[in-house]
């Protein structure tokens, strides 16, 4: 463990500040340690922006957005290589919080178990063979059949970060419907979405993401990037992602637009967290 860590561990509870200070401290403590571990600049395959500052980012925005506590259990729906789980490991409560992560990728998976579960036993990771045409195009399990391994409402917060951007609508809902299975009563799904609303469908500051030209895709909920393979961005009509939230038994509690439409935001992607409203039975 680190001495940075160390040094944290040894503050007493009473002197530390409250709440958004405390976050503030948090974070700039996870981008200050050097400790943490970090894959080589050209293994991370989960999108541009730092990995180290990007994971502290969300780290903040699972605590503030979407209520995340200490003693949480954890699933990282699409965890890549470690992005999000690694910050968690300065978050999550080393005997009661625990971390599950999957992903298509082996890689990424490899990585993972490698550099972090040995020093937090309470983060496992497991490679699930899904297909998907950019990612895991060999994938032998399809998104549209797909049954997570894990029993019914075993988590309280499930993570799904730049995943639905990459998605179709039938995975989308097949993956709401077992976050639906898996949540607690009162537990959190966080996800990211590019949402796209009359704002971002007619660029209508002029100044939305031109990574993200989307264009409507026929009749469906989707939008596409012309000149990109289809699952390298979806956008979904707004409605599309709340009406699939409903279905599946949750209820959206915030729904927070994001900077790539143009307009000011503190997260880039479009935010969902949305609670389990079910009784438990
Ligand atoms: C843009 S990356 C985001 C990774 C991670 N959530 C993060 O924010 O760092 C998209 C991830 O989705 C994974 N993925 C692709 N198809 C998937 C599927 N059907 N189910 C779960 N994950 C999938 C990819 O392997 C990749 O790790």
């Amino acid at each position: 463990m680190s001495e940075i860590a160390l040094r944290q561990e040894s503050v007493p509870a009473t002197v530390l500040p409250a709440s958004e200070d405390r976050v503030q401290w948090l974070l700039s403590s996870v981008l200050r340690n050097r400790f943490l571990p970090q894959p080589a600049p050209d293994s991370v395959f989960v999108g541009d922006g730092d990995f180290k500052a990007v994971g502290a980012e969300f780290l903040g925005h699972f605590i503030r957005m979407g209520g995340l506590q200490h003693e949480s259990r954890v699933l990282d729906i699409g965890c890549g290589i470690g992005r999000m789980a690694v910050p968690l490991t300065q978050y999550l409560d080393f005997e009661k919080g625990r971390y599950s992560g999957i992903d298509p990728v082996e890689g990424g998976i490899a990585w993972c178990r490698r550099f972090i579960t040995p020093a937090y036993p309470n983060f496992a990771f497991q490679r699930v063979d899904i297909a998907h045409d950019l990612y895991n195009p060999q994938g032998k399990i399809s998104g549209k059949a797909l049954k997570l391994p894990y029993a019914d409402r075993h988590f309280d917060f499930v993570i799904m970060t730049s995943i639905v951007t990459h998605l179709p609508p039938d995975e989308v809902l097949v993956y709401l419907s077992e976050i639906g299975r898996l949540l607690r009563p009162g537990g959190r799904l966080f996800m990211t979405a590019f949402v796209v609303d009359p704002v971002a469908a007619a660029n209508e500051t002029g100044r939305r993401d031109p990574r993200l030209a989307f264009e409507r895709d026929g009749d469906g909920p989707c939008w596409f990037v012309p000149d990109l393979p289809r699952l390298a961005a979806v956008g979904f009509d707004d409605g599309f992602l709340d009406g699939a939230l409903g279905r599946a038994g949750l209820t959206a509690v915030v729904k927070s637009l994001g900077s790539w439409r143009g307009q000011a935001a503190d997260h880039y992607q479009d935010v969902f967290v949305a609670e389990h409203r079910g009784s438990g039975a």
